[in-house]
C-alpha cells in the first residue's frame, strides 16, 4: 500500500489550485446561509424553488417518517416498494406528460441505469461534450460505442450519426436540457428531429429544469414546445424539487425495461418514503404556486442584467444559473474567497468539473432570495472585481 503515493497526488492537485474540500454548512435561512460561523447571501443551491424549507414539504416529509420510519429496508422488488413510491412515479409521469416513470436513488444513479440498461456493446451513444459527469460515466459504463459533439452542436452530432448510425443496433442521443456549469440550453428542436431523422432514441437531462422551466415547470421539453413521445426526460429530485433521489419519464416499454435491468435500480435499496413523499408534495406546489417560479425569473433578469452593468463577463443568461467567466484557476478560487470575506457564498468551479482555461464562479438563484439579497450581493461583487474579469 503506498499511501506516500496518495499524498503526492493530493499535493500536485493542491499546486495546481484543484485541491477541493467541502465547507460545512452550520444553519440556512431564507436566501442565507452559515458557514465557518458566517451568514453569506447562499449563491451555490440548486434549490431552486426553495422547495426543500418549504413548511408543506417538511410536513409531507415528517408524516411519512411517521408511517415508515427512515429507511426503506430493501431494494424496491424485494420489498421497499412504499406506496408514496408508486405515487410519485404516476405523479411524475403525468408531470412529464409520458406514459410511466421509474425512481433512483439519485439522480446520478438514474443516469447509469438509464444507459447501462437501454445499451450494450453494438450500440451508440453519442453525447453532448459538456455534458455532467454521471452522464458520461454511464457511457462508458454501458460499453457502447461513446462518442462526442462539440457543445450545442447539432449539426456536428448529425455528422456523427450519418458516419456511424449504420452498424450499431441502438443509438442513444444524451444532453442535458439546462447545462449544469454553463447555465445554457441545449438546442432541443434540433435534437429531436435529428434523432428522427437517425431512428435514435434522444435522452434529455432536466436535472436543472425540473420545476423550473416551462409554463408549467414541467422542464425543458415544455419551454421549446416540444410533445414529450417517446423521448426519455430524466430528472432529480434533489434540486427544484427540495428532496433527493432520480427518475426516468418515458415510453412504458423504456420503464420495463429499465425496472427489469438496470442495476442502479434492482440492487440498491430504495429510497426512503420520506424522500418521495417530500417530492411528491414539491411536485403538488410546483403546480399551485406558479409564483415561485415567477419570482426565480425575475430574480434572474435583475441579476443577469446588473452583473453586466458592472463588467463581468457572463457564460450565459438564460438560467437561474449564471456562470461568470475567469478563466484560470488561482484567480477563480481567489475571487471565491474574496466574495466568501465580502459576504457572499458563490463557488469556484475549476477542472475537470469544467474544460481547462475556464474556470468560472458559478452563481445560482433561488426563490428564497429577496430583492434586497441580490442588491447586497452585487455590491460585494462590484467591490471584489475590477470590472475586467
Ligand atoms: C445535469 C445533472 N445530471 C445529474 C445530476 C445528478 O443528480 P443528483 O444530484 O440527484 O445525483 C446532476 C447534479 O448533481 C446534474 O447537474
Amino acid at each position: 500500500m503506498t499511501l506516500a503515493s496518495l499524498q503526492e497526488e493530493l499535493d500536485d492537485l493542491s499546486s495546481r489550485g484543484l485541491y477541493r474540500s467541502c465547507r460545512k454548512v452550520e444553519a440556512l435561512e431564507g436566501g442565507r446561509i452559515r458557514v465557518d460561523g458566517k451568514w453569506l447571501i447562499h449563491l451555490a443551491s440548486n434549490n431552486y424553488l426553495g422547495l426543500a424549507q418549504h413548511p408543506r414539504v417538511i410536513r409531507a416529509a415528517k408524516e411519512a417518517l411517521d408511517r415508515f420510519g427512515m429507511g426503506a429496508g430493501s431494494a424496491r422488488l424485494i420489498g421497499g416498494t412504499f406506496p408514496e413510491h408508486e405515487a410519485l412515479e404516476e405523479e411524475l409521469a403525468r408531470f412529464k406528460q409520458t406514459e410511466a416513470a421509474v425512481l433512483f436513488p439519485t439522480g446520478y444513479m438514474a443516469n447509469l441505469g438509464v444507459l447501462t440498461g437501454l445499451l450494450k456493446a453494438g450500440d451508440l451513444v453519442i453525447g453532448d461534450r459538456l455534458n455532467h459527469a454521471s452522464l458520461i460515466d454511464a457511457a462508458r459504463l454501458s460499453s457502447a460505442t461513446f462518442r462526442v459533439y462539440p457543445h450545442g452542436d447539432a449539426q456536428r452530432l448529425e455528422k456523427t450519426l450519418r458516419l456511424h448510425r449504420r452498424g450499431h443496433r441502438r443509438a442513444l442521443i444524451v444532453t442535458e436540457g439546462v447545462f449544469s456549469m454553463d447555465g445554457d440550453l441545449a438546442p432541443l428542436t434540433e435534437l429531436v428531429s435529428i434523432a428522427r431523422r437517425y431512428e435514435a432514441w434522444l435522452l434529455v437531462d432536466d436535472a436543472h429544469a425540473t420545476g423550473v422551466f416551462g409554463q408549467n415547470g414541467r422542464g425543458t421539453l415544455e419551454h421549446f414546445r416540444i410533445p414529450s413521445g417517446g423521448i426519455l426526460q430524466m430528472g432529480t429530485l434533489s434540486k427544484g424539487l427540495g428532496s433527493l433521489g432520480g427518475f426516468l419519464a418515458g415510453p412504458r416499454e423504456v420503464i420495463e425495461t429499465l425496472k427489469n435491468k438496470a442495476r442502479p435500480f434492482i440492487y440498491t435499496t430504495a429510497p426512503p418514503p420520506s424522500c418521495a413523499a417530500a417530492a411528491l408534495e414539491a411536485l403538488r406546489i410546483v403546480k399551485e404556486e406558479p409564483q415561485l417560479r415567477s419570482k426565480l425569473w425575475a430574480h434572474v433578469k435583475r441579476w443577469t442584467r446588473a452583473l453586466k452593468e458592472i463588467g463581468l463577463h457572463l457564460i450565459s443568461e438564460e438560467s437561474p444559473i449564471v456562470p461568470i467567466r475567469v478563466g484560470a484557476n488561482g484567480d477563480t478560487m481567489g475571487l471565491a474567497r474574496a466574495l466568501f470575506e465580502g459576504g457572499v457564498y458563490a463557488p469556484g468551479i475549476r477542472p475537470p468539473t469544467v474544460p481547462a482555461g475556464t474556470a468560472r464562479i458559478r452563481t445560482s438563484l433561488t426563490a428564497l432570495h429577496t430583492e434586497a439579497d441580490l442588491e447586497e450581493a452585487l455590491a460585494v461583487f462590484q467591490g471584489v472585481t475590477s470590472g475586467d474579469v
